[in-house]
């Protein structure tokens, strides 16, 4: 049996494409869980994003530099190997709703079959953001409607200027 490090490391993974007030919510409270709490962008993914890392990662400092211990990167390959470079011995992820949970349940599995040392902690989303994604917050602003509240101010702007340079591309 390991003993419980010293100090406890936490990496956050995910796409935030763009980053919510969901994952803020998550972050905040993994912040105060853990000694260490390190958000990162998977970088090789198959989905076409609307931020690039780099942009990705911006939006993220944006609203994470108040938090002394949280920081932000991004990774390549498999999350557990990852995690054991940066001596992370939990994986957060939030839950929203059962539709979440059997990906979660079978991503959790896998990590640890591959790096029995690494849990998983889940925490459950908060009930106000509890419908918010990433992607249905593209999807409103797309079509026009509000996301006011949904993800930080910072971020809506930022939508708002990729929508209107991708429209105004296509005039
Ligand atoms: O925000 P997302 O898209 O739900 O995040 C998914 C993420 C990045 C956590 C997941 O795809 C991941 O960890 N990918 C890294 C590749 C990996 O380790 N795969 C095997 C573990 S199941």
């Amino acid at each position: 049996m390991t003993t419980k490090p010293a100090k406890v490391i936490a990496i956050y993974p995910g796409s935030f494409d763009p980053i919510t007030n969901g994952h803020l919510d998550l972050i905040e409270r993994g912040s105060r869980l853990f000694d260490r709490l390190i958000v990162s962008i998977l970088r090789n993914e198959s989905k076409q994003p609307l931020f690039s890392v780099e942009e990705r990662m911006e939006m993220l400092w944006d609203v994470v530099r108040d938090f002394p211990n949280v920081e932000v990167d991004c990774f390549d390959g498999l999350l557990v190997h990852y995690a054991a470079a940066k001596q992370a011995t939990v994986v957060l992820r939030g839950i929203r709703a059962i539709s979440d949970y059997e990906n979660e349940w079978q991503m959790a599995l896998m990590n640890r079959r591959l790096q029995p040392d690494i849990e998983t902690v889940f925490l459950i989303a908060g009930e106000a953001h509890s419908f918010i994604s990433s992607r249905l917050v593209k999807e409103v602003i797309g079509l026009g409607g509000s996301i006011a509240g949904l993800v930080p101010q910072s971020v809506e702007i930022r939508l708002r200027n990729r929508l209107q340079r991708a429209a105004s591309n296509n005039i």
